[in-house]
C-alpha cells in the first residue's frame, strides 16, 4: 500500500471509531490536512448521524460542506467527544508535531474542547523523538523577527513560512509561520510551555501537554491502535 492509500485506510478507520463510539446527534471535531480530508470523505457517509462538526480550518470547512456536512461555529458548542487530525509526527507517548499545513490554532483550540484526540497517521509519521519535522510556530506578524531571535538562541534554526511564489505563508489568522529546523526534543511539554511564553508567539505546533488519546495508524499489516490515555 501506498502512502495515500494509508491514508484512506486510518480516514475510513476513524469514521468507523466514532460510529461506535460517539452518540448520534454529537457534534465532531474535524482536524486538517490530507489525512484528516480522508477521515472527512469517510465521515460524509455517516453525516446523518450527526449534528454536524467543528473545523479546525477554511480548508477543511470547505470541504465539509462540499459533502453536506454542517459546520459548527466553536462559541455554539459547548462539548466535543471527539476531535480527529493528522499529525507530522508522533511519539510513543502520544505527544505531536503539528502544523505542517498550518492550521495549528485552529487545531489547538478545537482539540481543548474534545473529551478524546484521535489521530490519524501513516506509519512514516512514528518518531523515537520528536523534531526531525520543523516545527511551526505561529506569530504575529509584528513579533516574526522578535521570535526568531528569541528561538536561535535556544537552538536550531528557525525561517520564515513562504508559499510557492515566495510571499510570506499567513494562517487562516492573518499571522505568519515559523519553522524551526535542527530540533531534537527531549521533553516535548516543557519546550510548549517555554516557546508558548514568548511575546508575539501565538501557538507552538508542540501538541504535547493535551496530546493523543488514541492513535490510529496506517501500516502494510492494517490499522494499529495505540492507546496513551484512558
Ligand atoms: C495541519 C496539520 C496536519 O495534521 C499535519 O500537517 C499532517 O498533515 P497530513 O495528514 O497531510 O500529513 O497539523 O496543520
Amino acid at each position: 500500500m501506498n502512502q495515500d492509500e494509508l491514508k484512506r485506510l486510518v480516514g475510513q478507520a476513524a469514521a468507523d471509531y466514532v460510529q461506535q463510539n460517539v452518540a448520534s446527534g454529537a457534534v465532531i471535531g474535524v482536524g486538517t490536512g490530507s489525512t484528516a480530508n480522508c477521515f472527512i470523505d469517510a465521515l460524509a457517509a455517516i453525516k446523518d448521524r450527526y449534528r454536524g462538526a467543528v473545523s479546525s480550518s477554511e480548508a477543511s470547512t470547505a470541504r465539509l460542506r462540499a459533502h453536506g456536512i454542517a459546520v459548527l461555529d466553536l462559541n455554539e458548542v459547548d462539548n466535543l467527544p471527539v476531535y480527529v487530525d493528522g499529525a507530522d509526527e508522533i511519539d510513543a507517548q502520544g505527544h505531536m508535531i503539528k502544523g505542517g499545513g498550518g492550521a495549528l490554532t485552529r487545531e489547538k483550540i478545537v482539540a481543548s474542547i474534545a473529551r478524546e484526540f484521535v489521530c490519524v497517521v501513516d506509519a512514516s509519521k512514528l518518531v523515537p523523538v520528536l523534531g526531525a519535522f520543523p516545527l511551526p510556530v505561529e506569530v504575529i506578524p509584528m513579533a516574526q523577527a522578535a521570535v526568531t531571535r528569541a528561538l536561535a538562541a535556544q537552538g536550531g534554526a528557525p525561517a520564515l513560512r513562504r508559499t510557492a511564489d515566495g510571499k510570506p505563508y499567513l494562517t487562516d489568522n492573518g499571522n505568519v509561520i515559523l519553522d524551526w529546523s535542527g530540533l531534537q526534543i527531549e521533553d516535548p511539554v516543557a519546550l510548549e510551555t517555554r516557546v508558548n511564553q514568548i511575546p508575539g508567539v501565538v501557538t507552538v505546533g508542540l501538541f504535547a501537554q493535551r496530546g493523543a488519546d488514541i492513535c490510529l495508524m496506517g501500516t502494510p499489516q492494517g490499522v494499529q491502535r495505540a492507546t496513551y490515555r484512558a
